[in-house]
């Protein structure tokens, strides 16, 4: 089985979502610890309930690096095959890049390289785009921009507002992000440049 490490800031629905794949045998894997840097994040509170270790790496004050050392310890103590961040408000390391190799993944609310950064959903709405969808990538050192993993599509309607939005975009997150997953445990991939090919 491998072994899930989750990092989240807020709500934790992808979160949620993974561990409902796991519970149900969707994913061969087990959920080893969920780190949080937000102490109020509500996916915190989720985690516990489900019997889940939940743990709380404060980042104020500390720089970059010297955050990611603590939460990389953590992840290694508990032997994290893979990375999964779920809502995890934060730039990642180099050095936290390098311990994890092609081993962290990330979940972004709109069709990479479109609208990278905060509320993809919005900046969707607002350029006026008539198809958005959400992306699964490996994480690099920039924002939302490592190899793409997996994509959906998913149509802006006229009388969408950012919540409607939001919400059929989150279904797709859920269910992409367990695919994608599933495809990076697998090992049946392998990178050409920036290219995931199945293999
Ligand atoms: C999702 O929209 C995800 O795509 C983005 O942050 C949001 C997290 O939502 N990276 P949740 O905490 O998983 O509910």
């Amino acid at each position: 089985m491998k072994r899930l490490g989750i990092l989240l800031s807020g709500r934790g629905s992808n979160f949620e979502a993974i561990a409902d794949s796991v519970a149900a045998g969707r994913l061969p894997a087990v959920l080893s610890v969920v780190i949080s840097n937000n102490p109020n994040a509500a996916g915190l509170e989720k985690a516990r309930a489900r019997g889940l270790e939940a743990l709380v790496i404060p980042s104020r004050g500390l720089e970059r690096e010297a955050y990611d050392r603590l939460v990389v310890a953590e992840l290694e103590k508990r032997q994290v095959d893979l990375v999964c961040l779920a809502g995890f408000m934060r730039l990642l390391s180099a050095y936290f890049i390098q311990r994890f190799p092609s081993r962290i993944l990330n979940i972004h609310p709109a069709l990479l390289p479109s609208f990278p950064g905060l509320e993809g959903q919005r900046q969707a709405l607002e350029h006026g785009v008539k198809i958005t969808g959400c992306t699964v990538h490996f994480v690099d050192e920039f924002l939302d921009h490592g190899p793409i993993v997996a994509q959906a599509a998913v149509e802006v309607r006229d009388n969408d507002t950012e919540q409607t939005l939001a919400a059929r975009l989150l279904a797709q997150e859920h269910r992409l992000y367990t695919e994608a997953i599933h495809l990076v445990l697998s090992g049946r991939w392998r990178l050409e440049g920036r290219r995931v090919i199945r293999t």
